[in-house]
Protein backbone atom coordinates (compact mmCIF):
# COMPACT_ATOMS: atom_id res chain seq x y z
CA UNK A 1 0.00 0.00 0.00
CA UNK A 2 1.54 3.20 -0.86
CA UNK A 3 1.39 6.61 1.24
CA UNK A 4 2.46 9.55 -0.52
CA UNK A 5 2.11 12.64 1.85
CA UNK A 6 4.69 15.40 2.44
CA UNK A 7 5.28 18.08 4.78
CA UNK A 8 5.83 21.14 4.79
CA UNK A 9 7.61 22.54 7.86
CA UNK A 10 8.76 26.96 8.17
CA UNK A 11 9.88 28.64 11.24
CA UNK A 12 7.93 31.41 12.82
CA UNK A 13 8.55 33.84 14.91
CA UNK A 14 5.43 34.89 17.13
CA UNK A 15 5.19 37.74 19.30
CA UNK A 16 1.10 36.08 20.26
CA UNK A 17 0.65 35.87 23.72
CA UNK A 18 -1.93 32.73 22.84
CA UNK A 19 -0.31 29.62 23.18
CA UNK A 20 -1.69 28.09 20.66
CA UNK A 21 -2.31 30.23 17.37
CA UNK A 22 -4.42 28.57 14.48
CA UNK A 23 -4.89 29.96 10.71
CA UNK A 24 -7.59 28.52 8.39
CA UNK A 25 -5.40 25.26 7.94
CA UNK A 26 -2.35 25.83 9.53
CA UNK A 27 -1.43 24.43 13.68
CA UNK A 28 1.39 25.94 15.58
CA UNK A 29 2.76 24.43 18.92
CA UNK A 30 3.81 26.56 21.71
CA UNK A 31 7.33 26.61 22.65
CA UNK A 32 9.61 28.74 24.93
CA UNK A 33 10.97 32.08 23.67
CA UNK A 34 7.86 32.70 21.49
CA UNK A 35 8.86 30.68 17.98
CA UNK A 36 6.23 28.51 16.87
CA UNK A 37 6.67 25.43 15.00
CA UNK A 38 4.46 25.32 11.87
CA UNK A 39 3.03 22.35 9.95
CA UNK A 40 0.56 22.03 7.22
CA UNK A 41 -2.13 19.77 8.00
CA UNK A 42 -3.46 19.65 4.10
CA UNK A 43 -1.48 16.21 2.87
CA UNK A 44 -2.89 14.08 6.13
CA UNK A 45 -6.14 14.65 5.64
CA UNK A 46 -6.01 11.79 3.76
CA UNK A 47 -4.24 9.14 5.36
CA UNK A 48 -5.50 10.36 9.17
CA UNK A 49 -9.30 10.38 10.50
CA UNK A 50 -10.25 12.75 13.30
CA UNK A 51 -13.11 11.97 13.73
CA UNK A 52 -15.97 14.62 14.57
CA UNK A 53 -14.80 16.86 16.72
CA UNK A 54 -12.61 19.70 15.34
CA UNK A 55 -9.09 19.76 15.73
CA UNK A 56 -7.25 21.68 17.88
CA UNK A 57 -3.34 22.42 17.61
CA UNK A 58 -2.93 19.06 16.51
CA UNK A 59 -0.35 18.46 14.21
CA UNK A 60 0.04 15.00 12.58
CA UNK A 61 1.50 13.75 9.69
CA UNK A 62 2.20 10.15 8.31
CA UNK A 63 4.48 10.36 5.25
CA UNK A 64 6.27 7.08 3.58
CA UNK A 65 7.34 6.56 0.19
CA UNK A 66 6.14 4.17 -1.85
CA UNK A 67 6.43 0.78 -0.49
CA UNK A 68 6.26 -2.90 -2.15
CA UNK A 69 8.17 -4.62 0.34
CA UNK A 70 6.41 -8.03 1.02
CA UNK A 71 7.18 -10.52 3.97
CA UNK A 72 10.51 -10.96 4.89
CA UNK A 73 12.29 -13.89 3.70
CA UNK A 74 14.66 -14.96 6.29
CA UNK A 75 13.39 -15.35 10.42
CA UNK A 76 15.18 -12.33 12.22
CA UNK A 77 15.27 -10.58 15.00
CA UNK A 78 12.20 -8.60 14.38
CA UNK A 79 10.08 -11.53 13.50
CA UNK A 80 7.36 -13.15 15.56
CA UNK A 81 7.68 -16.86 15.65
CA UNK A 82 4.78 -18.39 17.57
CA UNK A 83 2.99 -21.77 16.14
CA UNK A 84 -0.49 -19.64 16.07
CA UNK A 85 1.20 -16.43 13.97
CA UNK A 86 3.31 -16.73 11.17
CA UNK A 87 6.47 -14.80 11.16
CA UNK A 88 4.65 -11.25 11.52
CA UNK A 89 7.39 -8.20 12.10
CA UNK A 90 6.80 -6.77 15.49
CA UNK A 91 5.73 -3.03 15.15
CA UNK A 92 7.81 -0.67 17.06
CA UNK A 93 7.00 3.31 17.42
CA UNK A 94 10.06 4.86 18.22
CA UNK A 95 8.93 8.55 19.90
CA UNK A 96 11.97 10.97 19.28
CA UNK A 97 13.46 8.89 16.07
CA UNK A 98 14.84 12.27 14.45
CA UNK A 99 17.17 12.92 17.45
CA UNK A 100 20.31 11.57 18.53
CA UNK A 101 19.83 7.83 19.93
CA UNK A 102 16.30 8.00 18.72
CA UNK A 103 17.64 8.18 14.57
CA UNK A 104 20.17 5.36 15.27
CA UNK A 105 17.80 3.13 16.93
CA UNK A 106 15.19 3.54 14.22
CA UNK A 107 17.53 2.28 11.70
CA UNK A 108 19.18 -0.34 13.63
CA UNK A 109 15.69 -2.00 14.39
CA UNK A 110 14.17 -1.26 10.88
CA UNK A 111 17.50 -3.17 9.79
CA UNK A 112 16.37 -5.77 11.90
CA UNK A 113 13.39 -6.24 10.36
CA UNK A 114 11.23 -4.41 12.60
CA UNK A 115 8.32 -2.56 11.38
CA UNK A 116 9.30 0.77 12.71
CA UNK A 117 7.26 4.08 12.69
CA UNK A 118 9.08 7.43 14.00
CA UNK A 119 7.02 10.13 15.96
CA UNK A 120 8.67 13.17 16.61
CA UNK A 121 8.17 17.29 16.84
CA UNK A 122 11.57 17.84 15.33
CA UNK A 123 11.76 20.65 18.78
CA UNK A 124 14.86 19.42 19.10
CA UNK A 125 16.14 21.27 15.39
CA UNK A 126 14.07 23.92 16.71
CA UNK A 127 16.35 24.22 19.92
CA UNK A 128 19.20 24.67 17.41
CA UNK A 129 17.08 27.18 15.37
CA UNK A 130 16.81 29.12 18.93
CA UNK A 131 20.02 28.88 20.53
CA UNK A 132 21.97 29.48 16.86
CA UNK A 133 23.53 25.82 17.45
CA UNK A 134 24.58 23.36 15.43
CA UNK A 135 25.49 19.74 15.05
CA UNK A 136 29.03 19.15 14.05
CA UNK A 137 28.10 16.83 11.84
CA UNK A 138 25.74 18.31 9.10
CA UNK A 139 22.55 16.39 9.40
CA UNK A 140 19.47 15.69 6.40
CA UNK A 141 16.28 16.44 7.16
CA UNK A 142 14.25 13.71 8.17
CA UNK A 143 12.30 13.28 4.96
CA UNK A 144 15.81 12.95 3.21
CA UNK A 145 16.98 10.73 5.69
CA UNK A 146 14.07 8.22 5.61
CA UNK A 147 14.07 8.49 1.49
CA UNK A 148 17.41 7.50 1.56
CA UNK A 149 17.28 4.92 3.89
CA UNK A 150 14.54 3.12 1.61
CA UNK A 151 16.45 4.15 -1.56
CA UNK A 152 19.27 1.41 0.21
CA UNK A 153 17.75 -0.96 1.96
CA UNK A 154 13.94 -1.15 0.69
CA UNK A 155 13.13 -1.01 4.35
CA UNK A 156 10.33 1.62 4.62
CA UNK A 157 9.73 4.02 8.19
CA UNK A 158 6.72 5.41 8.80
CA UNK A 159 6.95 9.25 10.02
CA UNK A 160 4.82 10.80 11.85
CA UNK A 161 4.89 14.36 12.71
CA UNK A 162 3.72 15.97 16.12
CA UNK A 163 3.94 16.57 19.98
CA UNK A 164 3.06 13.59 22.19
CA UNK A 165 1.78 16.31 24.53
CA UNK A 166 -1.32 16.37 22.32
CA UNK A 167 -3.22 13.34 22.85
CA UNK A 168 -5.20 13.55 20.18
CA UNK A 169 -2.55 13.30 17.71
CA UNK A 170 -0.99 10.90 19.92
CA UNK A 171 -3.85 8.86 19.92
CA UNK A 172 -4.22 8.98 16.16
CA UNK A 173 -0.38 7.72 15.72
CA UNK A 174 -1.25 4.84 17.71
CA UNK A 175 -4.52 3.76 16.43
CA UNK A 176 -2.63 4.30 12.61
CA UNK A 177 0.29 2.49 13.78
CA UNK A 178 -1.17 -0.25 16.30
CA UNK A 179 2.67 -0.60 17.81
CA UNK A 180 4.11 -3.95 19.86
CA UNK A 181 6.20 -1.79 21.58
CA UNK A 182 7.21 1.97 21.94
CA UNK A 183 10.57 3.39 22.63
CA UNK A 184 10.47 6.29 24.05
CA UNK A 185 13.06 8.95 23.33
CA UNK A 186 11.26 11.80 22.97
CA UNK A 187 12.13 14.58 25.47
CA UNK A 188 14.15 17.61 26.37
CA UNK A 189 17.16 15.93 27.17
CA UNK A 190 19.67 19.03 28.55
CA UNK A 191 20.24 19.39 31.60
CA UNK A 192 22.01 22.74 31.14
CA UNK A 193 18.90 23.58 28.97
CA UNK A 194 16.18 23.25 31.60
CA UNK A 195 18.34 24.98 34.01
CA UNK A 196 18.92 28.49 30.95
CA UNK A 197 15.41 30.20 32.58
CA UNK A 198 12.16 29.76 34.03
CA UNK A 199 10.35 29.21 30.69
CA UNK A 200 12.66 26.12 29.42
CA UNK A 201 12.81 24.83 33.39
CA UNK A 202 8.73 24.98 32.89
CA UNK A 203 8.82 23.80 29.20
CA UNK A 204 11.32 20.51 30.33
CA UNK A 205 9.35 19.44 32.39
CA UNK A 206 5.69 19.58 30.77
CA UNK A 207 7.01 18.38 27.81
CA UNK A 208 8.63 15.57 29.57
CA UNK A 209 6.24 14.60 32.27
CA UNK A 210 2.83 15.28 30.40
CA UNK A 211 4.32 13.39 27.16
CA UNK A 212 4.96 10.17 28.84
CA UNK A 213 1.87 10.58 30.47
CA UNK A 214 0.15 10.33 27.26
CA UNK A 215 1.84 7.45 25.84
CA UNK A 216 1.04 5.70 29.44
CA UNK A 217 -2.43 6.42 28.53
CA UNK A 218 -2.46 5.89 24.78
CA UNK A 219 -1.06 2.13 25.96
CA UNK A 220 -4.01 1.61 28.53
CA UNK A 221 -6.21 3.07 25.88
CA UNK A 222 -5.45 1.56 22.93
CA UNK A 223 -3.34 -1.79 23.54
CA UNK A 224 -2.63 -2.66 27.03
CA UNK A 225 -0.19 -5.62 25.78
CA UNK A 226 1.87 -3.04 24.83
CA UNK A 227 5.60 -2.73 25.73
CA UNK A 228 7.04 0.55 26.96
CA UNK A 229 10.40 0.93 26.62
CA UNK A 230 11.22 4.57 28.28
CA UNK A 231 14.42 5.93 28.26
CA UNK A 232 15.61 7.16 31.83
CA UNK A 233 18.76 8.21 32.98
CA UNK A 234 21.50 7.20 35.38
CA UNK A 235 22.09 11.20 36.72
CA UNK A 236 18.03 10.08 38.19
CA UNK A 237 20.22 8.61 41.56
CA UNK A 238 22.48 11.29 41.58
CA UNK A 239 25.89 10.73 43.46
CA UNK A 240 24.79 8.89 46.22
CA UNK A 241 27.86 7.36 49.02
CA UNK A 242 26.76 3.57 48.43
CA UNK A 243 26.32 1.18 45.67
CA UNK A 244 24.01 2.57 43.01
CA UNK A 245 21.74 -0.78 42.18
CA UNK A 246 19.44 -1.20 39.77
CA UNK A 247 16.97 0.38 40.41
CA UNK A 248 15.46 -0.98 43.81
CA UNK A 249 17.30 -1.78 47.26
CA UNK A 250 16.62 -4.13 49.74
CA UNK A 251 16.70 -2.31 53.45
CA UNK A 252 16.32 -3.40 56.21
CA UNK A 253 14.71 -0.77 59.24
CA UNK A 254 13.68 -1.45 62.58
CA UNK A 255 13.92 -5.32 62.08
CA UNK A 256 11.60 -5.13 58.93
CA UNK A 257 12.99 -5.97 55.50
CA UNK A 258 11.49 -4.67 52.02
CA UNK A 259 12.96 -4.27 48.78
CA UNK A 260 11.63 -0.31 47.41
CA UNK A 261 12.70 1.97 44.62
CA UNK A 262 16.42 3.48 44.87
CA UNK A 263 16.47 6.69 46.45
CA UNK A 264 17.28 9.50 43.71
CA UNK A 265 18.49 12.59 43.61
CA UNK A 266 17.86 14.86 40.53
CA UNK A 267 20.41 17.68 40.09
CA UNK A 268 18.61 19.11 37.39
CA UNK A 269 14.96 20.27 36.43
CA UNK A 270 15.68 17.94 33.42
CA UNK A 271 16.70 14.89 35.95
CA UNK A 272 14.22 15.62 38.01
CA UNK A 273 11.50 15.38 35.11
CA UNK A 274 12.71 11.94 34.38
CA UNK A 275 12.25 11.09 38.38
CA UNK A 276 8.47 12.02 38.06
CA UNK A 277 8.41 10.11 34.66
CA UNK A 278 9.70 6.94 36.36
CA UNK A 279 7.16 7.61 38.85
CA UNK A 280 4.12 7.96 36.87
CA UNK A 281 5.46 4.84 35.09
CA UNK A 282 5.89 2.79 38.30
CA UNK A 283 2.65 4.06 39.52
CA UNK A 284 0.36 2.72 36.27
CA UNK A 285 2.61 -0.46 36.10
CA UNK A 286 0.67 -0.80 39.74
CA UNK A 287 -2.43 0.75 38.93
CA UNK A 288 -3.45 -0.68 34.84
CA UNK A 289 -0.96 -3.54 34.57
CA UNK A 290 1.63 -2.03 32.51
CA UNK A 291 4.55 -3.38 30.99
CA UNK A 292 7.75 -1.01 31.55
CA UNK A 293 11.00 -1.26 31.20
CA UNK A 294 12.61 1.80 32.61
CA UNK A 295 16.09 2.50 30.80
CA UNK A 296 18.58 4.45 33.20
CA UNK A 297 21.16 4.91 30.79
CA UNK A 298 24.42 6.68 31.11
CA UNK A 299 26.01 9.63 29.10
CA UNK A 300 26.07 8.29 25.10
CA UNK A 301 29.51 9.10 23.14
CA UNK A 302 30.32 8.22 19.32
CA UNK A 303 28.40 8.84 16.09
CA UNK A 304 28.74 6.17 13.72
CA UNK A 305 26.78 2.79 13.81
CA UNK A 306 26.42 -0.41 11.09
CA UNK A 307 23.44 1.81 9.56
CA UNK A 308 24.22 5.64 9.99
CA UNK A 309 27.79 4.53 8.48
CA UNK A 310 25.73 3.21 5.08
CA UNK A 311 25.44 6.94 3.58
CA UNK A 312 26.37 10.57 4.28
CA UNK A 313 22.67 11.49 4.16
CA UNK A 314 22.01 9.31 6.81
CA UNK A 315 24.84 10.64 9.42
CA UNK A 316 24.02 10.92 12.85
CA UNK A 317 23.56 14.44 14.82
CA UNK A 318 26.84 15.16 17.30
CA UNK A 319 26.71 17.88 19.86
CA UNK A 320 29.52 19.53 21.11
CA UNK A 321 27.85 22.28 22.38
CA UNK A 322 27.72 23.78 25.78
CA UNK A 323 24.40 23.51 26.14
CA UNK A 324 23.61 19.64 24.19
CA UNK A 325 26.98 18.44 24.26
CA UNK A 326 27.72 15.72 26.38
CA UNK A 327 31.46 15.33 27.94
CA UNK A 328 33.48 12.48 25.63
CA UNK A 329 32.20 13.90 22.10
CA UNK A 330 32.87 17.73 23.34
CA UNK A 331 36.16 17.15 24.59
CA UNK A 332 36.79 15.47 20.82
CA UNK A 333 35.73 18.39 19.62
CA UNK A 334 37.90 20.64 21.91
CA UNK A 335 41.06 18.42 21.23
CA UNK A 336 40.63 18.65 17.26
CA UNK A 337 39.98 22.53 17.23
CA UNK A 338 43.35 22.76 19.89
CA UNK A 339 40.98 24.12 22.13
CA UNK A 340 41.39 23.23 25.83
CA UNK A 341 39.26 20.60 27.19
CA UNK A 342 36.51 22.40 29.88
CA UNK A 343 36.86 20.74 32.84
CA UNK A 344 33.98 21.61 35.51
CA UNK A 345 35.32 22.41 38.79
CA UNK A 346 37.76 19.50 39.91
CA UNK A 347 36.93 17.02 37.78
CA UNK A 348 36.21 13.99 39.76
CA UNK A 349 32.66 13.48 38.46
CA UNK A 350 32.17 10.39 37.49
CA UNK A 351 29.20 8.95 35.59
CA UNK A 352 28.60 5.80 33.94
CA UNK A 353 29.18 5.75 29.67
CA UNK A 354 28.53 3.92 26.73
CA UNK A 355 28.77 3.90 23.17
CA UNK A 356 26.07 4.66 21.09
CA UNK A 357 25.99 1.03 19.01
CA UNK A 358 25.23 0.05 22.30
CA UNK A 359 22.29 1.45 22.98
CA UNK A 360 21.04 0.26 19.93
CA UNK A 361 21.48 -2.59 21.14
CA UNK A 362 20.28 -2.56 25.05
CA UNK A 363 17.05 -0.95 23.26
CA UNK A 364 16.48 -4.14 20.33
CA UNK A 365 17.75 -6.43 24.02
CA UNK A 366 14.40 -4.98 25.96
CA UNK A 367 12.28 -5.35 22.99
CA UNK A 368 13.06 -8.43 22.28
CA UNK A 369 12.54 -9.75 26.39
CA UNK A 370 9.37 -7.88 27.52
CA UNK A 371 8.49 -6.48 31.05
CA UNK A 372 5.26 -8.95 32.30
CA UNK A 373 2.46 -7.15 32.58
CA UNK A 374 2.17 -4.82 35.67
CA UNK A 375 6.06 -5.40 35.86
CA UNK A 376 8.33 -1.94 36.33
CA UNK A 377 11.47 -2.95 35.04
CA UNK A 378 14.90 -1.12 35.73
CA UNK A 379 18.28 -1.54 33.97
CA UNK A 380 21.08 1.21 34.17
CA UNK A 381 22.01 0.89 30.59
CA UNK A 382 25.96 2.49 30.51
CA UNK A 383 29.40 -0.04 29.76
CA UNK A 384 32.34 1.45 31.76
CA UNK A 385 32.52 4.26 34.48
CA UNK A 386 34.71 7.54 34.00
CA UNK A 387 35.51 10.64 35.67
CA UNK A 388 35.68 14.08 33.88
CA UNK A 389 39.85 13.73 34.14
CA UNK A 390 39.89 10.22 33.52
CA UNK A 391 38.34 11.27 30.21
CA UNK A 392 39.91 14.15 29.72
CA UNK A 393 43.44 12.41 30.33
CA UNK A 394 42.17 9.52 28.22
CA UNK A 395 41.90 12.05 25.26
CA UNK A 396 45.05 13.76 26.00
CA UNK A 397 47.03 10.82 25.22
CA UNK A 398 44.76 9.90 22.38
CA UNK A 399 45.35 13.45 20.50
CA UNK A 400 48.67 13.18 21.19
CA UNK A 401 49.38 10.10 18.85
CA UNK A 402 47.54 11.97 16.17
CA UNK A 403 49.95 14.70 16.94
CA UNK A 404 47.62 17.08 18.94
CA UNK A 405 48.47 19.43 21.21
CA UNK A 406 45.88 18.34 23.98
CA UNK A 407 45.44 20.92 26.82
CA UNK A 408 43.01 21.08 29.77
CA UNK A 409 41.79 23.76 32.08
CA UNK A 410 39.80 23.76 34.96
CA UNK A 411 36.49 26.00 34.10
CA UNK A 412 34.43 27.15 37.34
CA UNK A 413 31.63 24.33 37.55
CA UNK A 414 28.03 25.93 36.17
CA UNK A 415 26.57 23.23 38.45
CA UNK A 416 25.92 22.39 41.49
CA UNK A 417 26.83 18.78 42.02
CA UNK A 418 29.49 16.63 43.65
CA UNK A 419 33.21 17.23 42.42
CA UNK A 420 34.94 14.58 44.35
CA UNK A 421 32.37 11.70 45.15
CA UNK A 422 32.21 7.93 45.66
CA UNK A 423 30.30 6.41 42.94
CA UNK A 424 30.00 2.88 41.73
CA UNK A 425 26.62 1.65 39.94
CA UNK A 426 25.41 -1.82 39.24
CA UNK A 427 24.82 -2.30 35.39
CA UNK A 428 24.84 -6.77 35.13
CA UNK A 429 20.70 -7.23 33.94
CA UNK A 430 21.79 -6.03 30.14
CA UNK A 431 24.75 -8.44 29.99
CA UNK A 432 22.84 -10.96 31.37
CA UNK A 433 20.55 -10.28 28.07
CA UNK A 434 23.28 -10.58 26.08
CA UNK A 435 24.86 -6.87 25.71
CA UNK A 436 28.23 -7.05 24.15
CA UNK A 437 29.79 -3.38 24.97
CA UNK A 438 31.64 -1.74 22.75
CA UNK A 439 34.33 -0.61 25.51
CA UNK A 440 36.26 2.92 25.06
CA UNK A 441 39.33 1.73 23.66
CA UNK A 442 42.29 3.76 22.27
CA UNK A 443 40.94 3.24 18.51
CA UNK A 444 37.67 4.24 18.97
CA UNK A 445 38.95 7.15 20.78
CA UNK A 446 41.61 7.57 17.53
CA UNK A 447 38.54 7.15 15.47
CA UNK A 448 36.26 9.90 17.58
CA UNK A 449 38.93 12.10 17.11
CA UNK A 450 39.51 11.81 13.46
CA UNK A 451 36.05 12.39 13.04
CA UNK A 452 35.81 15.39 15.02
CA UNK A 453 38.85 16.61 12.70
CA UNK A 454 37.05 16.00 9.67
CA UNK A 455 34.54 18.43 10.37
CA UNK A 456 36.28 20.45 12.45
CA UNK A 457 36.01 23.60 10.24
CA UNK A 458 31.94 23.73 10.74
CA UNK A 459 32.50 24.00 14.95
CA UNK A 460 31.88 27.53 16.17
CA UNK A 461 33.85 28.06 19.24
CA UNK A 462 31.89 30.23 20.78
CA UNK A 463 29.42 27.65 21.69
CA UNK A 464 31.59 26.05 23.76
CA UNK A 465 32.22 27.90 26.74
CA UNK A 466 29.40 26.33 29.38
CA UNK A 467 27.37 29.59 29.95
CA UNK A 468 24.15 28.15 32.03
CA UNK A 469 24.72 28.54 35.68
CA UNK A 470 22.32 26.29 37.59
CA UNK A 471 22.60 29.29 40.95
CA UNK A 472 22.00 32.38 38.68
CA UNK A 473 18.50 30.87 36.58
CA UNK A 474 16.23 33.27 36.57
CA UNK A 475 12.56 34.53 35.69
CA UNK A 476 13.44 36.77 32.59
CA UNK A 477 13.65 34.43 29.39
CA UNK A 478 17.02 34.41 27.96
CA UNK A 479 16.94 34.90 24.36
CA UNK A 480 20.16 34.36 22.09
CA UNK A 481 21.42 38.20 21.51
CA UNK A 482 21.15 38.30 25.42
N1 LIG B 1 22.27 11.53 24.78
C1 LIG B 1 22.61 11.07 25.97
O1 LIG B 1 23.81 11.04 26.34
C2 LIG B 1 21.55 10.56 26.91
C3 LIG B 1 21.95 10.08 28.17
C4 LIG B 1 20.99 9.58 29.05
C5 LIG B 1 19.65 9.57 28.67
N2 LIG B 1 19.29 10.05 27.45
C6 LIG B 1 17.85 10.04 27.12
O2 LIG B 1 17.66 9.46 25.85
C7 LIG B 1 16.61 10.14 25.17
C8 LIG B 1 17.12 10.60 23.81
O3 LIG B 1 18.24 11.46 23.97
P1 LIG B 1 18.93 12.13 22.70
O4 LIG B 1 20.30 12.49 23.10
O5 LIG B 1 18.69 11.29 21.53
O6 LIG B 1 18.06 13.46 22.61
P2 LIG B 1 17.69 14.33 21.31
O7 LIG B 1 17.30 15.68 21.81
O8 LIG B 1 18.75 14.23 20.29
O9 LIG B 1 16.40 13.58 20.76
C9 LIG B 1 15.12 13.71 21.34
C10 LIG B 1 14.11 13.74 20.20
O10 LIG B 1 12.79 13.81 20.77
C11 LIG B 1 12.03 14.77 20.08
N3 LIG B 1 11.01 15.29 21.02
C12 LIG B 1 11.21 15.99 22.17
N4 LIG B 1 10.03 16.29 22.74
C13 LIG B 1 9.07 15.74 21.95
C14 LIG B 1 7.65 15.73 22.01
N5 LIG B 1 6.97 16.32 23.01
N6 LIG B 1 6.95 15.09 21.03
C15 LIG B 1 7.62 14.49 20.01
N7 LIG B 1 8.97 14.49 19.89
C16 LIG B 1 9.68 15.11 20.87
C17 LIG B 1 13.03 15.82 19.64
O11 LIG B 1 12.59 16.56 18.52
C18 LIG B 1 14.26 14.97 19.30
O12 LIG B 1 14.29 14.59 17.95
C19 LIG B 1 16.17 11.29 26.05
O13 LIG B 1 15.00 10.93 26.74
C20 LIG B 1 17.32 11.45 27.02
O14 LIG B 1 16.88 11.93 28.25
C21 LIG B 1 20.20 10.55 26.57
Amino acid sequence: MAHILSTSCSFKTSTSATPYSKTSNQYSLAHPTGLTFRTSIYSLKKLVSHGKRPLRHLTVCATTLSMSQESQTEPTSGTQDSQNESSKPKRVMVIGGDGYCGWATALHLSNKNYEVAIVDSLVRRLFDHQLGLDSLTPISSIHNRLRCWESLTGKNIQLYIGDICDFEFLSETFKSFEPDSVVHFGEQRSAPYSMIDRSRAVFTQKNNVIGTLNVLFAIKEFNDDCHLVKLGTMGEYGTPNIDIEEGYITITHNGRTDTLPYPKQASSFYHLSKVHDSNNIAFTCKAWGIRATDLNQGVVYGVRTDETEMHEELCNRFDYDGVFGTALNRFCVQAAIGHPLTVYGKGGQTRGYLDIRDTVQCVELAIANPAQHGEFRVFNQFTEQFSVNELASLVTKAGEKLGLDVQTISVPNPRVEAEEHYYNAKHTKLIELGLKPHLLSDSLLDSLLNFSMKFKDRVDKKLIMPDVSWRKIGVKPRTVTT
